[in-house]
């Protein structure tokens, strides 16, 4: 009996202690198993949450861990959000500065007085107020100087698809002057008493570039300048042109000659859309009494004209200033007359203030062989170039020289600029631009290859690759 009860008691102590042991075991298995830390914001350290558990445990490893997880990441986005709030006070008085500096820049502006060309004082009823689209163009430039210097208002509208603030930029700033970001396609309301309306690619490569679009400026933005000028009673000019006589077979040309123009061939959205834009200055005239004035353009060169239009004179001037071959489409007899842009200029504002309305020749009847052309650009530039014949282009014309009886009689206007001065001013022109657009090739090339740029260009590629 007695070794009975004994053996009973030894069996519940050893089940007692089985049970201690186990209870032990649970507690370090716990402990060994939660990596209770997170980084620290500011290094590598890491910081151990310190925890109170409850005991006996009211959750198990995983619910734990999760909490634990939960509380990490709660505390990481607090403190990303203390820096966010940090960064964006420091953007918003980054900010302030940067205005200040603006208004500072701004003032400086304003006290500086600029320094334009002398112009001259006309009173209330002698200025007019000018409209000149495409007035940053080629001409247009030359001719918002003189209407400018002769002390009218000038606004100039143009949507820069071959002209250039630059052209226009010595009048920006002026009382006197305005210049209108504008595609004339779309109708315009403003008050002026005349308009000079040049807004139109003129070049071969410029107004084939987009055909659709050149028609469109010379039909729909000829009626917007004709219904502007209907609506203010305004005198309007149309810078007309010499190919609306196409491939004359009458030579020179008089402005009685009714053309010889191919209507689907690779120029017509130029010429008939030229010739369109005279039908409907007159149509406007006979309806409704607009009063019209149009200028029939020959070939005109001079300083601000474009560099690489691929026209006769750029394209031989540069060829020599590069001492490159020059090029002579064709067997280079084809005849060509080029009149100076300030003897157009002139003409233009005789026209427009003349009383005739009928369409005026406006050029240069000294005319040239384009070879002969070529050898005087050569002589004039020095250099080395060769001449050297290339493929007709189509439809080019073969003679082209004007007969400017009409603006002799009725304008008391012929040109007065002789070839070799002309040419002698647009060439000093093109080796400044060349000399420029070569500094400023030296000096990207220069911030291209600086050491500083170079550093950040492989840090960022670094970043971007994730290499080390
Ligand atoms: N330069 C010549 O030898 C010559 C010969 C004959 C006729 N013309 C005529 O004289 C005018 C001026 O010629 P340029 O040599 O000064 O040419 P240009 O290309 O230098 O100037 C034309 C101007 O019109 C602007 N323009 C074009 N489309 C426009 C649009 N839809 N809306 C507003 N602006 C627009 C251009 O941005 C540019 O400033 C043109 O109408 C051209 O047909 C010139």
């Amino acid at each position: 009996m007695m070794s009975g009860t004994k053996k009973r008691i030894k069996i519940v102590a050893a089940f007692a202690m089985l049970m201690v042991a186990l209870l032990y075991l649970y507690k370090t298995l716990v402990t060994v198993n939660e990596p209770a830390v997170i980084p620290s914001r500011f290094g590598s350290s890491v910081v151990r949450i310190e925890e109170q558990r409850p005991w006996p445990p009211t959750e198990n490893v995983d619910q734990r861990n999760l909490r634990i997880n939960f509380e990490m990441q709660n505390s990481l986005l607090q403190a990303q959000r203390l820096e966010l709030q940090t960064q964006q006070l420091e953007l918003q008085r980054t900010k302030d500065q940067l205005a200040k500096l603006e208004e500072q820049v701004r003032s400086l502006q304003a006290s500086t007085p600029r320094k334009y060309l002398k112009v001259k004082y006309l009173n209330y009823k002698n200025r007019k107020r000018i409209l000149i689209t495409g007035g940053a163009g080629f001409v247009g430039s030359h001719l918002v100087d003189d209407l400018m210097i002769q002390g009218h208002e000038v606004i100039v509208v143009d949507n820069f698809f071959t002209g250039r603030k630059r052209n226009v930029e010595h009048w920006l700033g002026h009382e006197n002057f305005e210049l209108i970001h504008h595609d004339i396609v779309n109708p315009l309301f403003i008050e002026v008493d005349e308009i000079y309306h040049l807004a139109s690619p003129a070049s071969p490569p410029h107004y084939m570039y987009n055909p659709v679009k050149t028609i469109k400026t010379n039909t729909m933005g000829t009626i917007n300048v004709l219904g502007l000028a209907k609506r203010v009673m305004a005198k309007v000019l149309i810078a007309s042109t010499s190919e609306v006589y196409g491939d004359p077979t009458v030579h020179p040309q008089p402005e009685t000659y009714w053309g010889h123009v191919n209507p689907i061939g690779p120029r017509a959205c130029y010429d008939e859309g030229k010739r369109v834009s005279e039908t409907l200055s007159y149509a406007y005239a006979k309806q409704e009494k607009v009063q019209v004035r149009v200028a029939r353009i020959f070939n005109t060169y001079g300083p601000r004209m474009h560099m690489n239009d691929g026209r006769v004179v750029s394209n031989f001037i540069l060829q020599a200033l590069r001492n490159e071959t020059i090029t002579v489409y064709g067997n280079g007899q084809q005849t060509r007359s080029f009149q100076y842009v300030s003897d157009l200029v002139d003409g233009l504002i005789s026209l427009m203030a003349s009383n005739y309305s009928q369409p005026v020749n406006l050029g240069n009847p000294q005319e040239q062989t384009i070879e002969e052309f070529a050898k005087i650009i050569k002589r004039l530039v020095g250099g080395h170039s060769k001449l050297q014949q290339t493929k007709a282009m189509e439809d080019d014309p073969q003679r082209r020289k004007p007969d400017i009886t009409r603006a002799k009689n009725w304008l008391n206007w012929e040109p007065k600029v002789p070839l070799e001065t002309g040419l002698q001013q647009t060439i000093a022109y093109f080796r400044n631009e060349l000399m420029r657009s070569d500094r400023y090739q030296e000096s990207s090339n220069k911030y291209f290859e600086s050491p500083d740029l170079q550093r950040s260009l492989g840090r960022q590629l670094l970043d971007t690759t994730g290499g080390a």
